[in-house]
This record gives structure tokens, C-alpha cells and sequence, in this order.
């Protein structure tokens, strides 16, 4: 079956087209067709995270431009009508309605021309399957690894920050996530207040090694300045008894930090090693609540499998602070996935595979025009709500 999918949810536009075959419980391969992403993130980068009408601009641009490109590689030719896909998967949520609505509209106007149904897809579920995908010796082909259940997702990224149960295919349970700020979010607002680019996480976590492996010393520096820097960051929620948690209080411990040494140094300008240290604290502080969280959800749901997913999953220290803890834990047996390099973040392959095993069940839309941009989309609702 041939999809073709749409990824419009944030700052990425996606198109990919697969051609998969099979199901979860016989084993599911694809082979990718096309693969199209076109990133706004240099354009965001003045505003140090996403801006909206900004972004819907852009998706309305580069979509017809992704998409001759996708059909070009897919060998596909628009209008012949022998070759078009079967369905079109798009992202109708959680993300940036604005954007959203981009995807969604230009899916619906495909559909209606070559009269292919249309299958909504959510997006953290796109996140959960890019971390089973896994490419076959370097081909185009690929195949869905199986998942021992019951697994936890730990869902990671600019927008998301949370824990499902997957108790089997299909069936969710959120167990907690963020009350405030997304990790990814508070990675980028941190890279902005300390002077970095956009986006935040991978130029913190590079500082942020840079100071675990180059071991500085202070001597130089002021007693103040050494003895602020020494201030431990909040964890915040750590022991809030349940699976929540909160990124913008360290968000701010960590602006009151900068503003501080900035009184103690007379500058406004933070020092390279002061920017490594304050990268470092904070990655190990975002690192230590989510293995701490994570790992609590496993032991309580004994899961079998735990799913890493997100743009954040691209953060090596965070994965290795989990799997550290984990083989520590009770549960050591448990296996951990992550998305290869490239499916971490936002990308339309995630969307197209998700669309298949929606369509397998017959979840296509029943009114091509009903479908509608839901920012807040849960995988599920929690439980006894
Ligand atoms: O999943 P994604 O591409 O888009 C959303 O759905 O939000 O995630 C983007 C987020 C950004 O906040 C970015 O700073 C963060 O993922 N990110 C990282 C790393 N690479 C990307 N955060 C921490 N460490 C990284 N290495
Ligand atoms: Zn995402």
C-alpha cells in the first residue's frame, strides 16, 4: 500500500511516500519512495523558538515544492491517476495550529484530485514508531521492530513532554507530563538567555560536554562567582510523588543565575567557560528528573519496553542518565529504542508509517472536509478523566 504523508506540525515540512505491506502481528516492512523535509529552524532562530505565523508561511511555500520533489523521486507523476498512492496520512495534531491547518488543507485538496482517502494521524504517535523503524543494510527498505509490551513512551521534544503507557498497539494511557514548558523548550529558552543559537538543544548538550570532559577550574575567578557557580540548579518535581513535571522554574533558576554572575563579573557578556558550566547544570538537571520519572513509570507498570522519541532523544547524556538508571534498577531487563539518527525530530516518514497501521484498521476520515487541527490532540485521555 502506497501512502503518502504530511507533516506540517511545527517547524518542519515534511512529504514522504512508502510502499508497506504487512501488519504489527505478521511483521511490517516498507520501502521509502520519497523522503522530503525542508527545516525553518534558521529562520525561527531570531525569535529563539517558533513563531507561528512565521512558520504557517513557510509550510505554505515549500509544501508544492516538497511535494514535486517527492513525487519526482517516488516516480510518480501527479496526474497519473495508475500510480498515485492509496492514502494521504497528515498530521492533524498535537502542534502549532496554524501550521497544522497548512498540512491538513493541502492533504484534503490532494485527496479531492485524486480521490484517495485521507487518514489523520497523530503526531506523538508518528514519534512513538520512529524509534521501532529500522533500515534494512542501508537501502530504502525498512521494518518495524516488534515492541514486548507493555511499553512506556517517553515522549521528548520543543513541544511535548510526557509519559505513556502502551499496554498494547493502539491502546494508550497518559501517565503525567509537563505542567509548564517542554524540555526542548526550556533547552532553547536557556541557549537564548545564555547567548547561543536556535535550536538550543544540541549547541547546550555540545557545551554541556565540552565541560564534563575539559574538567575547568575557577582559580581565576572571583569566591563569589565560584560559590554561586557551585548552587546546584532545582530539580523541580523530583519527588512530587507522580509522573509530572516542570521545566520552567529551572528555566528561571537559571536566569537568575546568569543575571547574577553577570553583576559579580560587571559584564554582559557571560564567559565561554561560564556558558559551558551553566550548559552543563542544566542538562544534568533536565536529565536527572526525566531517568528519575522514567524509570518510576517502568517499575510501576513493569513495563518490557521503554520508547524514547522526540527531537530531544537526539540528547546522548539524557539517554545514557536512563539507561544508567535502568540497569541499576529492578527492571534492568527492560529494552530501550530510540529513533536512529535523522528520525529524532520532526520528519513526514514517522507520519507515513503511523497512517498505514491507521489505515489497516480503517481509521481513514469519513468527511475529507471534517478534518480539523487539534493543537492540544492527546494519544489518550488519563485515565478516570
Ligand atoms: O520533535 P522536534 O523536532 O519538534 C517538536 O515536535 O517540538 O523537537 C525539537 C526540539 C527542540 O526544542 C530542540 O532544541 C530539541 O528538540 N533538541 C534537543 C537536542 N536536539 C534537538 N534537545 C536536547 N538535546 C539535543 N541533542
Ligand atoms: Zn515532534
Amino acid at each position: 500500500m502506497k501512502i503518502l504523508a504530511i507533516e506540517t506540525s511545527c517547524d518542519e515540512t515534511g512529504i514522504s511516500i512508502i510502499d508497506a505491506k504487512g501488519s504489527l502481528s505478521s511483521g511490517v516492512s516498507f520501502t521509502v519512495l520519497a523522503d522530503e523535509l525542508a527545516s525553518q529552524a534558521q529562520m525561527h532562530s531570531e525569535y529563539g523558538g517558533v513563531y507561528p505565523s512565521l512558520a504557517k508561511r513557510e509550510h505554505i511555500k515549500a509544501l508544492p515544492i516538497l511535494l514535486e520533489q517527492a513525487l519526482k523521486n517516488a516516480n510518480v507523476q501527479s496526474d497519473a491517476l495508475d500510480i498515485k498512492p492509496d492514502a494521504i496520512a497528515v498530521t492533524h495534531g498535537p502542534g502549532l495550529e496554524p501550521a497544522l491547518w497548512t498540512g491538513i488543507t493541502f492533504a484534503q485538496e490532494l485527496a479531492k484530485k485524486w480521490s484517495v482517502p485521507l487518514i489523520p494521524v497523530n503526531h506523538m504517535e508518528g514519534h512513538i514508531y520512529s524509534a521501532i523503524m529500522q533500515n534494512i543494510n542501508n537501502t530504502k527498505n525498512y521494518k518495524l521492530r516488534d515492541i514486548n509490551y507493555p511499553a512506556i513512551a517517553l515522549l521528548i521534544s520543543g513541544g511535548h513532554t510526557m509519559l505513556e503507557l502502551i499496554k498494547t498497539p493502539f491502546d494508550y494511557e497518559y501517565l503525567g507530563g509537563t505542567v509548564d514548558d517542554a524540555v526542548g523548550e526550556a533547552f532553547d529558552k536557556v541557549a537564548r538567555m545564555l547567548g547561543l543559537g536556535y535550536p538550543g538543544g544540541p549547541i547546550i548538550s555540545k557545551l554541556a560536554q565540552e565541560a564534563r570532559t575539559s574538567d575547568e577550574t575557577y582559580t581565576n575567578e572571583s569566591a563569589a562567582l565560584i560559590k554561586l557557580l557551585a548552587k546546584p540548579l532545582p530539580r523541580p518535581m523530583l519527588h512530587s510523588h507522580d509522573l509530572n513535571f516542570s521545566f520552567s522554574g529551572l528555566k528561571t533558576a537559571v536566569l537568575y543565575k546568569i543575571k547574577e554572575i553577570k553583576k559579580i563579573l560587571d559584564t554582559d557578556e557571560l564567559p565561554a567557560s561560564v556558558q559551558r558550566q551553566l550548559a552543563r547544570e542544566f542538562e544534568d538537571a533536565c536529565a536527572d528528573v526525566l531517568s528519575a520519572k522514567t524509570l518510576d513509570a517502568i517499575e510501576s507498570h513493569e513495563a518490557n519496553t521503554l520508547i524514547i522519541g522526540g527531537g530531544v532523544s537526539a540528547n546522548s547524556y539524557i539517554n545514557k542518565s536512563i539507561t544508567d538508571k535502568l540497569s541499576d534498577s529492578i527492571s534492568h531487563n527492560t529494552e530501550i529504542l530510540t529513533p536512529a539518527k535523522g528520525l529524532t525530530g520532526d520528519n513526514a516518514l514517522m507520519i507515513a508509517i503511523a497512517g498505514y497501521l491507521r489505515a489497516q484498521r480503517g481509521e481513514y476520515a469519513k468527511d475529507i472536509n471534517g478534518i480539523q487541527a487539534h493543537g492540544t490532540l492527546q494519544l489518550a485521555v488519563k485515565a478516570n478523566s
